[in-house]
């Protein structure tokens, strides 16, 4: 079901005219920092969320079930519904949540289940939103965090449902992955948010180590505008030192190159590439110059400068 807060032509007449933008868990608290922030740069903003945000141009209203593709088709059909033909500029998704408990809590079942379904869920339609409504070059956000680019034995369903966002986001940036050509995805990792709750429950924590909510709508803002967009399926850490925030790309462990020298033959090389599939005469000529496949394995950030290439034949 979705919800108008305005009047049937005041909505026609802003979606018209403006920059559109979807927020998926616009309810939340960085939810309602990116609609207002998109709000207050002129963007018509809808909400999807279990809850109305009043600010927003128009709200979608999850219903909460037990079944996802009762979920996902009840949303992307009130989603098409509320759109039409209107395509939007971004969707941001910012729906999740947390919960703890190690592989030995009673809650396991119940916080990994809950965990899938705020985050995984949510992404998972806001991928498919962004393949129907998303306009060509569009921004895709996705909420992944920091702590699931390692193990999280403390904190296992949260831990899990993070990293498949990830994964997700990694694929989105694949060829033929369903967005709409030139469109990106980006995952945000933060590590914590400046949320009302978590001053509520950390009242002595600092503070400074908190990214500001206003920081990620604006740095959203930025992206969804063209400005500093980083490559598509780039996981952006967010780490706050000090009261200043910083955000740099994970990059992909740099894959060591091994380059094993077959000496049967003159200038015959054999390589094994630990992490790609591609083989020695793919990635560089016969005087180890790379090759448009090399470079787009570098530029992936896979190899990176650590291409490293013996050009020991025998002479
Ligand atoms: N708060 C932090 O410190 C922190 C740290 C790391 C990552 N994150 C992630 O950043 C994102 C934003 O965090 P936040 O603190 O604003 O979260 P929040 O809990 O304040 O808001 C999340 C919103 O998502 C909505 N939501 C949950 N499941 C939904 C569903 N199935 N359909 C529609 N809406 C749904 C909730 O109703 C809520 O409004 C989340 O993905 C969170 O997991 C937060």
């Amino acid at each position: 079901m979705f919800k108008r807060t305005k009047s049937v032509s005041q909505r026609r007449k802003a979606m018209a005219a403006a920059n559109r933008v979807l927020v998926y868990g616009g309810k939340g608290a960085l939810g309602s920092a990116c609609v207002h922030y998109f709000k207050s740069k002129g963007w018509w903003v809808a909400s999807i969320d279990v809850v109305a945000n009043e600010e927003a141009n128009a709200n979608v209203l999850v219903k909460l079930c037990e079944s996802f593709t009762d979920q996902a088709s009840q949303v992307t059909s009130d989603v098409a519904t509320l759109l039409g033909e209107h395509k939007v500029d971004a969707i941001v998704c910012v729906a999740g949540g947390w919960a703890g408990g190690n592989c030995s809590s009673k809650d396991l079942y119940k916080n990994s289940d809950m965990m899938w379904k705020q985050s995984v869920w949510t992404s998972t339609i806001s991928s498919h939103l962004a393949s129907l409504h998303m306009k060509p070059g569009g921004l895709l956000t996705l909420s992944g965090a920091k702590a699931s680019l390692e193990g999280t034995p403390g904190m296992v369903g949260y831990g899990m449902a993070k990293a498949a966002v990830h994964q997700l986001c990694k694929s989105l940036a694949g060829e033929n992955s369903g967005l709409p050509s030139g469109a990106v995805a980006v995952a945000i990792l933060p590590v914590t948010l400046d949320t009302p709750m978590n001053r509520k429950f950390m009242p002595d924590a600092d503070f400074g180590s908190w990214t500001p909510l206003e920081y990620i709508a604006e740095t959203f803002y930025s992206w969804a505008t063209g400005s500093g967009r980083p490559a598509s399926g780039s996981l952006i850490q967010l780490v706050t030192t000090g009261g200043k925030t910083e955000a740099s790309a994970v990059h992909a462990k740099a894959a060591s190159v091994l380059v094993v020298v077959a000496r049967q033959q003159r200038e015959m090389t054999t390589t094994l590439i630990l992490g790609t599939n591609e083989k020695h005469e793919d990635i560089c000529d016969r005087r180890g110059k790379q090759t448009r496949v090399g470079r787009e394995i570098g530029r992936r950030g896979i190899l990176e400068k650590e291409i490293q290439q013996e050009n020991k034949l025998e002479g």
